[in-house]
């Protein structure tokens, strides 16, 4: 059709103009100014690529072991809250969708599908299940069981929300989860964000949420703890830092997501593709190493290759696509991103992900 998204920035585009605006204001914000939300994105325009010539493209080869498992292409679908805000099929549209493209979804703990019924729905797709440490330890035990029975094969630990960052278009609108919208992960906390505000204009009830159950406490020793409690491999998502993430695989972490929450959290935060090398480094080779933020194009998944990251996470632009068009739409935006993405190693000289080296870097 010709009107149909033909890249990730017309998925936004037609995302944008067809939400209700407190769901379209929920997933674009970023936190305050908003600059490190632009900036996630302006980071990866600023690298310029040394590509190769003569390089024998003919057989590409997209695969990337992440975890012990081989994905087919190295991206995963990043975790983002209340996908029915989106579509009335969800985390369930998403999870179709992401089995029929060869990618790993990472559910959400805030998810508006439980994981039960996203694992019945789709008994084969591969998930990972991300995690808030709540207050309420057992109930984050609870979870941890319930990812686990759910088939999900690693948990994301969310480490870097202690306490919400401040999107002030959500406080403008005093975000609330619509009528018939819930979180069934989390039915034991009752029906906290579909409450109306506590004071006229007092914020987003997300923010009075996490002020309430997620614990601003959790430090190194509650890594620890998660890894204790699970088999899984647990992934330390939020790092910006060499040190942290060092500490993080010394502590038992399986590997670390740099990310910055979709500028949501800190803002002026490092852009997250700045962040990587100094990670990659100190990780070095002894865990896995994921990149979310601002990638929209198959030459930031090279970018993201080459600074020393197995694979990159994708957020808003799955929203963006169930917006428009359900489970079809993230299909075909899944889709639209891995042809970008081979076509990307052709004219880059690298036919597989080891020969997307540093070396085609340039900092502008
Ligand atoms: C939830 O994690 C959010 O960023 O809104």
């Amino acid at each position: 059709m010709a009107d149909e998204p033909i890249n990730l920035f017309e998925y936004e585009r037609a995302a944008l103009a067809r939400l209700a605006p407190m769901a379209r204001d929920y997933y674009a914000s970023g936190a305050l100014d908003e600059i490190t939300l632009r900036e996630n994105r302006a980071a990866y325009d600023r690298i310029a690529l040394r590509y190769h010539v003569l390089a024998d493209v003919g057989v590409r080869d997209t695969s990337t072991p992440i975890l012990g498992r081989v994905h087919p292409w190295p991206v995963v679908i990043a975790p983002t809250a209340f996908m029915r805000l989106a579509d009335p099929d969800g985390e369930v549209a998403v999870a179709r969708a992401a089995h029929a493209e060869g990618v790993t979804q990472t559910i959400s703990a805030l998810s508006t599908a439980s994981l039960e019924e996203i694992a019945a729905a789709v008994p084969e797709g591969s998930r990972w299940f991300q995690l808030y440490v709540f207050r309420d330890r057992e109930l984050t035990r609870d979870l941890v069981r319930r990812a686990e029975a759910a088939g999900c094969t690693a948990i994301e630990l969310t480490a870097d929300t202690p306490v919400l960052g401040r999107r002030e278009r959500d406080a403008r609108n005093a975000f609330a989860l619509p009528p018939g919208l819930s979180m069934p992960n989390l039915a034991r906390l009752g029906e906290g964000i579909r409450a109306p505000g506590t004071a006229p204009g007092s914020d987003s009830i997300l923010l009075q949420f996490f002020a309430a159950q997620v614990d601003p406490a959790l430090s190194w020793r509650d890594l620890d703890w998660l890894c204790s409690i699970t088999s899984l491999p647990v992934l330390v998502k939020g790092v910006v830092r060499g040190d942290d993430a060092a500490r993080a695989i010394e502590a038992g972490a399986a590997g670390v997501v740099v990310s910055n929450h979709g500028g949501r959290q800190l803002d002026t935060a490092i852009a997250t593709i700045d962040a990587l090398p100094e990670v990659a480094a100190a990780v070095d080779g002894r865990g896995a190493v994921l990149v979310d933020g601002g990638v929209r194009r198959g030459t930031d998944i090279l970018k993201a290759i080459a600074l020393g990251a197995q694979a990159v996470q994708i957020g808003r632009p799955v929203l963006w696509a169930l917006a428009v068009g359900g489970e079809a739409g993230v299909r075909r935006m899944l889709a639209i991103l891995r042809e970008d993405f081979d076509r990307a190693m052709a004219l880059a000289g690298t036919p597989d992900l080891a020969s997307i080296t540093p070396d085609l870097i340039v900092q502008r």
